[in-house]
Order: structure tokens, then sequence, then C-alpha cells
């Protein structure tokens, strides 16, 4: 048994990563316990989680678990969770309630605990009092290990527990069985070091880790290969791309080397200010395909908030590589993430929000009421405001995001655009996809065009999507 260890999670030394392409393997008394069974994954939080479970799924797969749609008909169930703010875990303790139920008319059903919860020290020891029935809690640096686990339950039908809060390494040839045949998500680094003072992310991912930029072209260049058109390469903190492998190669260079290969579109998330440089901008405005498309996360528009949150960068310093983009990037979308209600941030701090957010007009922000975090600096500090008063932020501020979506919308109007049509609309009738500026658009048409890039007139615009209709039917696609 190995428990989280938050103080132990805290830690960097200056020992550089591994990079570990062996240790995979699936026991041969585990090869066949999948068969005739079935597996449901459910995934909370952010792309990482949803792409680490594309790895569970084919981990499972493996060993010849089948995928079913609901936890009904599952034999095994894994719970990938996310421990960003507290609401995440009453989303998870309701999830919770409901397997334990199933279970008491299917006692052989098999639970997996993973994600960032099974990181959080004090979370897991209340699991392993209150919640014995759960089989497997795995931690996020030890996935491909599940087959282990799963061994090892059989043998003897112990609650397993394994989780490292280490720095971590970089394991190589994990499985993945992906949900899009036409858009796939491609880690280039692993955690975080950058410690804004609210964030439990560092705790729960260890150090930021990136992978040997050889590895990852190969992955992009079979993806093509397979058909795929759209990467999105993901990390916490995607600009400090290969500065933890003291080699000359930065993120500017992956970016130029990934469009070297053709695909079709490339996407990239997250990028922290700090680490934003010229040369990256300049290597997004020269490729077509790499979209025009920014995720730059403000998090307040106050430097004394700013400062408290450990965020590295001023207003002013913000504003500047604002401008810089949409100057160096035609047509470029910025979204962005604000947290409201920090520790100490007054009615004169939030209007400092408000007011920047009204000038830079995204194109779509996430906020975020602020949430009090383990472990984290944040943790500790005072806080007086009441939640009433950080609801009404919340509110005045969306208001403000809603009407700058809005207005970024409707110059779409009439507009043709590229989509990507990946999946099928809520709408019958309809496909859905996003065109290169991560507009979420419902294109009437039929199946037969799921999979393609297609021109697009928009013919309608709303806060968060746009209506269009195919151009030219048959000479579009592409
Ligand atoms: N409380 C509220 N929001 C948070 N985020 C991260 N940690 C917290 C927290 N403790 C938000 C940040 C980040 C996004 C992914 O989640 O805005 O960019
Ligand atoms: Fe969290 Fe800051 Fe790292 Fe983003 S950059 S994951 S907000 S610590």
């Amino acid at each position: 048994m190995n428990m989280p260890n938050m103080k132990q999670a805290r830690l960097r030394t200056k020992n550089p990563h591994k990079i570990i392409k062996d240790d995979y393997i699936i026991p041969t008394n585990v090869s066949n316990i999948g068969k005739n069974k079935n597996y449901h994954v459910i995934t909370y939080g952010c792309q990482m989680n949803v792409h680490d479970s594309e790895n569970i799924k084919a981990i499972l797969e493996d060993m010849k678990y089948k995928e079913v749609n609901t936890i009904d008909k599952a034999d095994i169930i894994v719970i990938n969770t996310c421990a960003i703010r507290e609401n995440a875990h009453n989303k998870v303790t309701g999830m919770l309630g409901r397997i334990k139920h199933l279970k008491e008319t299917k006692k052989d059903i098999i639970t997996i605990f993973c994600g960032c919860m099974a990181q959080e020290e004090n979370y897991v020891k209340n699991l392993t009092q209150k919640y014995k029935w759960i089989d497997i809690i795995v931690g996020t640096h030890n996935y491909h290990k599940i087959p282990i686990y799963l061994e090892n339950i059989m043998k003897d039908k112990k609650q397993e527990v394994e989780v490292f809060s280490i720095e971590g390494d970089v394991y190589e040839n994990i499985p993945v069985k992906r949900d899009s045949k036409y858009k796939a998500w491609v880690n280039i680094m692993y955690g975080c070091d950058k410690f804004c003072s609210y964030c439990i992310v560092p705790y729960t991912r260890g150090k930021q880790r990136s992978r040997d930029h050889l590895d990852i072209l190969d992955e992009v260049k079979k993806l093509k290969e397979n058909g795929y058109l759209e990467v999105t390469l993901l990390g916490q903190n995607v600009n400090a791309y290969g500065k933890d492998l003291n080699i000359n190669y930065n993120m500017a260079n992956l970016l130029e080397d990934v469009a070297k290969t053709n695909i079709k579109r490339i996407r990239f998330v997250t990028s922290h200010p700090w680490d934003f440089t010229d040369e990256m901008l300049d290597v997004i405005a020269k490729y077509d395909n790499i979209m025009p498309y920014i995720h730059l996360p403000l998090q307040s528009g106050s430097n004394k908030i700013l400062k408290l949150m450990n965020r590295r960068y001023t207003k002013e310093e913000y504003i500047n590589l604002f401008n810089k983009i949409k100057e160096k990037i035609p047509n470029v979308s910025i979204t962005t993430d604000i947290i409201v209600g920090f520790p100490n941030e007054t009615e004169e701090d939030f209007l400092e929000t408000l007011n920047l957010v009204k000038k830079l007009k995204y194109d779509l922000a996430y906020t975020f009421i602020f949430s009090k975090r383990e472990s984290t600096v944040a943790y500790n500090m005072e806080d007086l405001t009441p939640l009433e008063e950080k609801k009404t932020r919340l509110a005045r501020l969306n208001e403000v995001v809603n009407e700058n979506a809005y207005a970024n919308n409707l110059k779409y109007l009439n507009e043709e655009v590229e989509v990507l049509l990946e999946d099928k609309s809520d709408k019958e009738g309809y496909l859905m996809g996003y065109t290169n500026t991560m507009k979420l658009v419902n294109v009437k048409a039929d199946l037969s065009y799921l999979g393609k890039i297609v021109k697009v007139k928009i013919t309608d615009v709303k806060t968060w999507s746009l209506d269009g209709s195919l151009v030219k039917e048959l000479a579009n696609v592409r």
C-alpha cells in the first residue's frame, strides 16, 4: 500500500526525469480476465484526464474487457477524478453512492478510483476508512500498472492503494483507445512547476516533465497516417515545453516540426503567459495548419491579486502579450480562465478584472469562484469575503463575458469558415464541429460528412455556438 503524501508531492529536485519505454506489461493470469466482461470509465475534469481515460480504456481492452456506455452493464467501473475545485468532490461522492448501490446487487463489480483526487492525502485517507468496497485506488503516475493491481486483488481480495507523491517520470508505449477517429490528444509534457498559490495540480501531477520531441513527432506522424486531421498538444503549461530537458529545443521548435508533418490542424493547451515567446508567435503566424486560437489564462486583472496568486506577470505584461498575439496572428481568437473571490480580493480588485475583461473582449472566458485546495499556499490565506458576494461577482463577470462572446460571434455572421465535422449534433439532422478559431458550429449535413473539413457559411449566431450551412455541397471537402 502506498498512500499519498502532500508534503512529499511538493518537493522538487534537480534530478532529470527518466523516459521509460518498457514498463507496461500484462501478467499472464490477467491477460484474459475481461473476456465476456464489460467496463465503463467515468471521466471528470480537463483534457489531460480525458486522454488518461483513453489510455485506461486501452489497458482494459488489452485484458479483453469491452466498453459499455453505462455503469449498470459494467463489470469494472473506473472513476477518473478531478481535484481542481471542491465541487468536483461532490460529484464524485454522488457517483460513489450510485456504484455502492449497484454493488449491493452485483457483488463482483470491480471499482477503480483514480485521477487527481486519488493524489489527495486526506481524501484518500477517508476513502480507505469509509469506502472499503473500492477495490483499487491508483494515482496519476502509475495507470500502466493497473493490470498488476488487478492481479493483486484477484489473489488477496484486499483493497489495493498505490499512489505515489513523486516528481514522476515519462512512460512511453502505453496503449491508447482514442474517443475520436478524426482528432487526437497528444501529451507533450506532464506535471507543472509553476505553483500558482491556489492550484493543486503541481501536487497531483508531479513536476514538469517533457516528452522527447522525437516520440511526439512520431506519434503525430502515425496519427496522420491513420487519417487523423487534428492534434491538440497537451500539457499544463505547454509553452515551457523542453525547458526541463536541458537541450536546445523549445515549444517554438516543436510547433514548427509538428506543423511540418502537414497534419491538417494543430492546437495546443494550456499556455501560461510567462513562457509565451515571440519565437512561438512567429511560428504560429507562419504555418496555416497551426490554428489561430490561444487559451491564455488571465486569472485576475489586479496586480495585487496576481502577486498573491504567484502568477509571475503583471496586468500590464499580460496586456502587452495579448496585443502582440492579436497583432501577429490575423483573426486569432483568445480565450481565458478567471478566478473571482481569491482571498483578499476587494471590490476594487474585482473591478480591475471586470474592466480588463471589458477591454480585452475575450472570445470566451471560463470563470470560477476560488476554491480552497489542500496544501496549497492560498489554503491558509485569510479570506473574509462572504460566498454570496463572490457569487455576485461571478455573475457580474459572466454577464460581460457573455456579451463579449456574443459580440465576437456576431462577426462571423454570413462569413465562410472551415469546420471539421466531428460528431452528430444534439440537433436532429445536424453535425457539429469547430472552426479554426475554436467556435462551435452546428451544420445541417448528413452523416457522410463526418470526419471531413468543410466550408460552412454562418447563418445564425448565439452566445455559445454558431449555426451554418454547407457551402457548395460537394466541392468543398478536404
Ligand atoms: N479555485 C478556483 N479555480 C481554480 N483553478 C485552478 N485552481 C483553482 C482553485 N483552487 C482554475 C484556474 C485554472 C483553471 C483550469 O481552473 O482558472 O486556469
Ligand atoms: Fe496550476 Fe498554475 Fe500550473 Fe496552471 S500553471 S497547472 S494554474 S500551478
